[in-house]
């Protein structure tokens, strides 16, 4: 049936029929919010790159934490601060790094709040790289190990979820071995399988304080004109025992999330990074387009290419709007 028979129109007349044609759903339950803590007390340092976002110590972590539980968001992600760098980044599987008494604290107040916590080195290292060096390379093997025992303690803090953002080949089974051998069998791995090397994480080294000292990620992380080897590395996360996997950035690589939802039996996460929301934040600030149904826009953009959940710092903003 052709037009003037068949007229696309027709339902797209009122709100209703609108609503009854809808193919994408954003719910809130698709949401997960990153936060960042750091040691000390009563600290709420604005992130200058990231309006709207802030490191907290955790007892005003905990405070922040009453808002995302009333909002309904499921699901947290958590990122830290450590003291004191060093080489090999010791602080991140410290039982009393600010992650892990940020976990407690989390689980003890919200039992019901699901928390995800990052794995990974580059907040903790005094050179800022995911691994331990070996002269000026980031040497993958005896860097599991360590990651192995950052997850543990997180999950012994009480993590649902730890989700290593490294990018070392072997590094989810190295996980998952230990975490079963631990005792954590029931802790899941949220893995960044397709995580590229892109400048879109500008922002969050600054949130994170984690910008390499030199060199960069390249010799890691994935090259951006990469799609088949996404779907190669998530075929390996996937037989190490990811439980779900993840494509970062979104909005660039809204394409590799489709290849990776259509080819494997997981639940697909997307990342919807710093970049991406500082660029919103900072137009918007100009007047220059309307935030809120741009943030609605690529969400939905996002849920539509193949994202089964969205890691997001738009997740209070927007369970806000899709609870009014
Ligand atoms: C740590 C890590 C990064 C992000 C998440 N985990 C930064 C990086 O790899 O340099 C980026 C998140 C964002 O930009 O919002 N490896």
């Amino acid at each position: 049936m052709d037009f003037p028979e068949y007229r696309p129109r027709r339902f797209r007349r009122t709100e209703n029929l609108r609503r009854m044609v809808r193919e994408t759903v954003l719910s809130v339950d698709q949401l997960v919010y990153p936060l960042f803590v750091l040691p000390g007390k009563n600290l709420k340092n604005p992130v200058k790159s990231m309006p709207g976002v802030f490191q907290y110590s955790v007892d005003r972590f905990l405070d922040e934490l009453k808002g995302v539980v009333q909002l309904n968001i499921p699901a947290i992600l958590l990122f830290g601060l450590p003291s004191e760098k060093d080489e090999r980044g010791s602080e991140a599987y410290s039982q009393s790094g600010a992650v892990q008494e940020a976990v407690r604290a989390a689980k003890d107040r919200y039992p019901e709040l699901v928390v995800i916590t990052d794995v990974c080195l580059c907040e903790y290292t005094s050179h800022g790289h995911c691994g331990l060096l070996h002269g000026q390379e980031v040497d993958n093997d005896s860097t599991l190990e360590i990651l192995a025992r950052v997850a543990v303690s997180h999950a012994r803090a009480g993590a649902d979820v730890v989700a290593p953002s490294d990018m070392m080949d072997g590094r989810v089974g190295a996980i998952r071995r230990a975490l079963d051998g631990s005792g954590f069998d029931q802790a899941g791995i949220m893995a960044y399988s397709a995580k590229y090397c892109s400048a879109f994480y500008g922002p969050f080294r600054d949130a994170a304080d984690s910008a390499p000292q030199f060199g960069d990620r390249r010799s890691y992380q994935m090259d951006s004109a990469n799609s088949d080897e996404a779907l190669r590395e998530v075929a390996l996360d996937i037989g190490e025992g990811a439980d779900i996997v993840m494509v970062k950035p979104a909005l660039a690589y809204l394409d590799v999330i489709r290849r990776v939802k259509d080819q494997f039996d997981r639940p697909v996460a997307a990342y919807n990074v710093s970049g991406e929301y500082s660029m919103v934040k900072a137009a918007a600030a100009q007047g220059w387009l309307d935030e809120k149904r741009v943030m609605m826009e690529i969400l939905t953009g996002i849920r539509r290419a193949g994202a089964d959940m969205i890691l997001t710092y738009f997740a209070k903003e927007a369970a806000d709007v899709l609870q009014s």
